[in-house]
């Protein structure tokens, strides 16, 4: 990958701008390192408010965001429209950071992986869950075997989501638990099997999953249990919202969202996390340093992203089989 030791700021567009493109302008808006300079969304309308609210430039066209002067380009659009983009931003030379999950599915996921390999660019999966500092430390502790033999790694996301919110996404399944899949695979690997369930949707009128859960195994002794949930909010005493936990033979270690809350005023969520919050400006600094060749700067990369699909793929077909399955 090639060292980038330019002047000014890293020069950002946006392709989608929508509500999580709200987090990624607040996080770029925090850093000396980077700046909003162009926003594209084929809703017109809204590209030219974000364009005045953001003091950058509006396109109409993703070829007009890539004609552009820009260094970077954050691919966040609709997840069934990051691989196109993402490789038509690679293929003009543009450093490209993609949302999370990355692709629909692996088949996608190669072919970009195969362009993002040729490209002399960096080509980084929007994983800002793996920046949260007690998360990083996590990861540090486990690798660095001081928490021992890992037996149990639990992950509970309950953040209530209105159906006008969820309305946007696909469901639970691939807007929530990829963040759990890639912490769980940056802590232990690609898991032997899968074994997951995913309820009725409770809407009153979505069809999307709203609950879903998956058990990972790691054979002889770990386990890690994951599950969200954009039905129910926890605000019973020491609420889950969102809490990972490592226990292993030597030591344990635990993050949680509740350590900053406050009202929200950007992105999907009612509840504004400071966790949550910074993991953007986080990611944000760790894609500016690969920029600069320290590739080591990505906690969470596009071959975990391919891990990520497999386990994501094999608990969609544990679901409907009812057995477990082999990512
Ligand atoms: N990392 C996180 O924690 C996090 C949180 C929320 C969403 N996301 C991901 O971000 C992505 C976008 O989610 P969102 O919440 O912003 O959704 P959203 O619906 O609020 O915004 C998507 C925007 O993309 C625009 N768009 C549609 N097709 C496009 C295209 N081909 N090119 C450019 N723009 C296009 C839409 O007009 C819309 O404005 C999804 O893949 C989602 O999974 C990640």
């Amino acid at each position: 990958m090639r060292a980038d030791r330019r002047a000014h700021p890293l020069r950002i567009g946006f392709a989608g701008a929508g509500m999580v493109a709200e987090l990624h302008a607040l996080a770029i808006s925090r850093s000396a390192e980077a700046g909003l300079t162009a926003v594209f969304d084929p809703d017109a309308e809204l590209a030219n408010a974000r364009a005045a609210q953001w003091g950058c430039r509006a396109h109409a066209t993703l070829d007009g965001l890539l004609a552009d002067e820009l260094d970077a380009i954050f691919v966040l659009t609709p997840t069934e429209a990051h691989v196109e983009t993402a490789i038509a931003a690679l293929e003009t030379g543009k450093h490209t950071l993609v949302e999370k999950p990355v692709a629909s599915d692996l088949g996608e996921l190669e072919r970009l992986v195969s362009v993002a390999d040729a490209a002399d660019v960096v080509c980084m999966p929007g994983h800002n869950y793996a920046y949260v500092p007690e998360l990083a430390r996590m990861r540090r502790l486990a690798r660095d075997g001081r928490l021992g033999d890992l037996r149990l790694l639990s992950i509970m996301f309950a953040i209530a989501h209105t159906e006008e919110v969820a309305g946007h996404y696909e469901g639970v399944v691939r807007l929530v638990l990829p963040h759990h899949a890639y912490l769980a695979v940056g802590l232990l690997g690609l898991p032997e099997r899968v074994s997951a369930g995913v309820t009725e949707p409770g809407w009153d009128h979505l069809s999307q999953p709203d609950q879903a859960w998956m058990a990972l195994d790691y054979p002889p002794h770990g386990t890690a249990l994951l599950f969200a949930t954009l039905a129910v909010d926890d605000d019973s005493a020491d609420p889950w919202t969102f809490v990972v936990k490592a226990l292993g033979t030597k030591g344990s270690a635990s993050a949680t969202w509740r350590s900053g809350i406050y009202e929200a005023d950007a992105g999907s969520m009612a509840t504004g996390y400071a966790a949550y919050e910074e993991s953007y400006e986080l990611e944000l600094a760790a894609f500016c340093r690969a920029v600069r060749g320290e590739g080591s700067a990505i906690a969470s990369t596009l071959a975990d992203a391919v891990a990520v699909e497999r386990v994501l793929t094999a608990a969609e077909t544990a679901a409907r089989s009812h057995r477990a399955v082999r990512p």
